[in-house]
C-alpha cells in the first residue's frame, strides 16, 4: 500500500483560517495516516466506516512558523484514497464552524458531512444520533479524533460513544493544562479533573500514592487509561508524544483506543510513519 501523504498544503482561501504552531503538522500527519490504513484495512469487513471529530476547527490551519497553511485534520481525514461511509463534524465557534462549513460544500460536496455546532460535551446524544444505524447485515465502525486544546472533555462523553464499538484518538493536554493549571484545579470546588476523568473522588487516589504527586501528568495519564479499560478498552497504553520542535518541550501526547486487535495493529504501524518518538515516563 502506496504512503498517503497527510500533510496537504494549500492556498490560502480567504475564509478565516486558524494559525497553530508547527508542530499541528505531526497531528495531521498522524490522524491522516490512521484513517488511511484504517479504511483500506477495514473496508471488506465493515459495511459502513464512520469518521467522528468532536473538535474539528475550520478545515484549514495555517503554521504560524512557515505561513503556510494545510488542510487539518477532518479535511486530511476526508482526503484520504478511500474514504470514510460518513463523516460527524463537531464545532464549537461560531467563525470556525462558518468556515468549516463553507469549505465542506466547496471542496467536499461528494462526501457524506454532518455538522453539528456547539459544544460537543452537550451534543453528544446529537452525535450518536448522526451515527447510521446499524444491524446484522449492515455493520458500521466508527474512528472518533478528540482534539481539545484543554482538558475540556468530559469522560462522560467518551463513555456515552465508547458504549458502541468505536476506536478513539484522543489528544490529551496534559503538559499543557493539567501541569500548568494543577494549583486551580487542586481547589476543592474546582471539577475539571472530576469532569475529565469521570471520577469525583481523584483527590483522594492522588493523596494515596505518594509519586504522583510529583508527577501529575502521570497520574491523569493513569486514571485515564483505567477508565478507558472499565469501559472495555485496552490496558495497555498506546501512545504518541509530541514536543515543541524547537525546545523539545512536552506538549500534549495522543492516546489511541480500541477494542480491536487490528485497530491496535494499525496504530502500532502508523506511528512508524511518523516523526520517531521520544519516551517519557507514562
Ligand atoms: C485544537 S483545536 C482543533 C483543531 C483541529 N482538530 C485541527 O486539526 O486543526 C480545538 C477546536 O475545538 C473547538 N472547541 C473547543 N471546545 C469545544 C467544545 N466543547 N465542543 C466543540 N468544539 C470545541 C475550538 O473552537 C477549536 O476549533
Amino acid at each position: 500500500m502506496e504512503k498517503f501523504n497527510s500533510q496537504i498544503e494549500v492556498k490560502n482561501d480567504g475564509l478565516y483560517t486558524p494559525i497553530v504552531r508547527e508542530w499541528s503538522l505531526e497531528k495531521y500527519q498522524l490522524v491522516g495516516s490512521y484513517c488511511d490504513i484504517f479504511t483500506n484495512g477495514m473496508k471488506f469487513k465493515w459495511d459502513q466506516l464512520v469518521y467522528i471529530d468532536l473538535f474539528a476547527g475550520a478545515g484549514h490551519a495555517t503554521i504560524k512558523e512557515s505561513n503556510k497553511t494545510y488542510l487539518n485534520s477532518a479535511f486530511t481525514a476526508m482526503s484520504i484514497p478511500v474514504p470514510f461511509t460518513k463523516y460527524i463534524l463537531c464545532e464549537k465557534n461560531e467563525k470556525r464552524f462558518d468556515a468549516l462549513s463553507d469549505r465542506v460544500k466547496r471542496d467536499f460536496s461528494h462526501l457524506n458531512v454532518e455538522l453539528i455546532k456547539g459544544d460537543s460535551n452537550k451534543n453528544v446524544q446529537k452525535v450518536i444520533n448522526a451515527i447510521p444505524p446499524f444491524k446484522r447485515g449492515n455493520t458500521l465502525l466508527p474512528f472518533c479524533f478528540v482534539d481539545p486544546y484543554s482538558l475540556n472533555l468530559n469522560f462522560s462523553t467518551i463513555r456515552a460513544l465508547g458504549s458502541t464499538l468505536m476506536d478513539f484518538l484522543i489528544l490529551k493536554a496534559l503538559h499543557m493544562d493539567a501541569n500548568r493549571n494543577i494549583e486551580t484545579y487542586l481547589k476543592d470546588k474546582n471539577t475539571k479533573i472530576a469532569d475529565y476523568l469521570g471520577k469525583s473522588n481523584w483527590r483522594e487516589l492522588l493523596e494515596e500514592d505518594s509519586s504522583y504527586k510529583k508527577n501529575f501528568v502521570k497520574f491523569l495519564a493513569d486514571q485515564y487509561q483505567e477508565q478507558m479499560y472499565q469501559i472495555g478498552y485496552q490496558k495497555t497504553k498506546y501512545m504518541h508524544h509530541i514536543r515543541s520542535n524547537q525546545k523539545n518541550l512536552p506538549l500534549y501526547y495522543l492516546a489511541f483506543f480500541s477494542k480491536n486487535p487490528r485497530g491496535i495493529d494499525f496504530f502500532k504501524k502508523i506511528q512508524g510513519y511518523v516523526k520517531p518518538q521520544l519516551k517519557l515516563d507514562l
